[in-house]
């Protein structure tokens, strides 16, 4: 393949972004390429901030809509270190020959950080400059079915509640529905071996 791709998955928790990067990535080796997973929030300084924010062990405000406002700037202020910087940004990265695989990106800001339409109007300002990837697979799961499989986890994170996420997959689906670049939508509840054998058709047709 001589185009590298910058492939990003998005879907509620639980919907089996991770299982499908590390499948897809694995696809990628097997054709010989190079390909890494390289997720939002980043591995970088600002994503570890935002790691510790959403593991409460960090508080900024009580109050939920300033909290999703200050986690909307500081996952913007993440993007733009994740794509950009020239370690081990994502545009270096393809340019030394790899697939990046991105485990959520600008999408997710406007599903998990924002509730009214004011919100998301600020939301897309904040991202409207990063640009779109090559291709993104939106892995659609049931609210149901994501709490029970986010039950066995040891540690909860600040959005993984019923409220929450019935309010992102709302989100999502409108994000989705007015997306006019390359979007493959899939149903999160089938097997892994399914929904992989579906990506892996996709992207050999691009
Ligand atoms: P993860 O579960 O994929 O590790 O993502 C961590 C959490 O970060 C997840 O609950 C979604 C949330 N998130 C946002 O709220 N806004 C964003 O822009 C991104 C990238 C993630």
């Amino acid at each position: 393949m001589n185009k590298k791709f910058f492939v990003v998955l998005e879907g509620i928790d639980g919907s089996g972004t991770s299982t499908q990067s590390e499948l897809l990535k694995k696809y990628f080796l097997s054709e010989g390429e190079k390909a890494v997973i390289s997720p939002e929030p980043s591995s970088g300084i600002i994503g570890n901030l935002i790691r510790q924010a959403l593991k409460k062990r960090i508080l900024f405000t009580e109050n939920t809509d300033l909290f999703d406002e200050q986690m909307a700037y500081l996952f913007a202020s993440d993007r733009h270190d994740h794509l950009y910087n020239d370690t081990d940004g994502v545009f270096k990265l393809m340019k030394d020959g790899f697939h990046v695989i991105s485990t959520r990106y600008y999408f997710s800001s406007l599903a998990y950080n924002c509730h009214t339409p004011e919100q998301f109007d600020f939301v897309s300002k904040l991202n409207h400059k990063f640009p779109n990837p090559d291709l993104v697979i939106y892995l659609d799961l049931p609210v149901e079915i994501s709490l029970a499989r986010i039950q066995g986890r040891s540690l909860k994170e600040v959005y993984e509640t019923k409220h929450k996420l019935t309010k992102v997959r709302e989100n999502y689906q409108k994000i989705f529905s007015q997306y006019s670049d390359k979007l493959l939508i899939l149903d999160a509840t089938k097997s892994k071996e399914t929904i992989h054998n579906k990506i892996r058709e996709f992207i050999e047709k691009l």
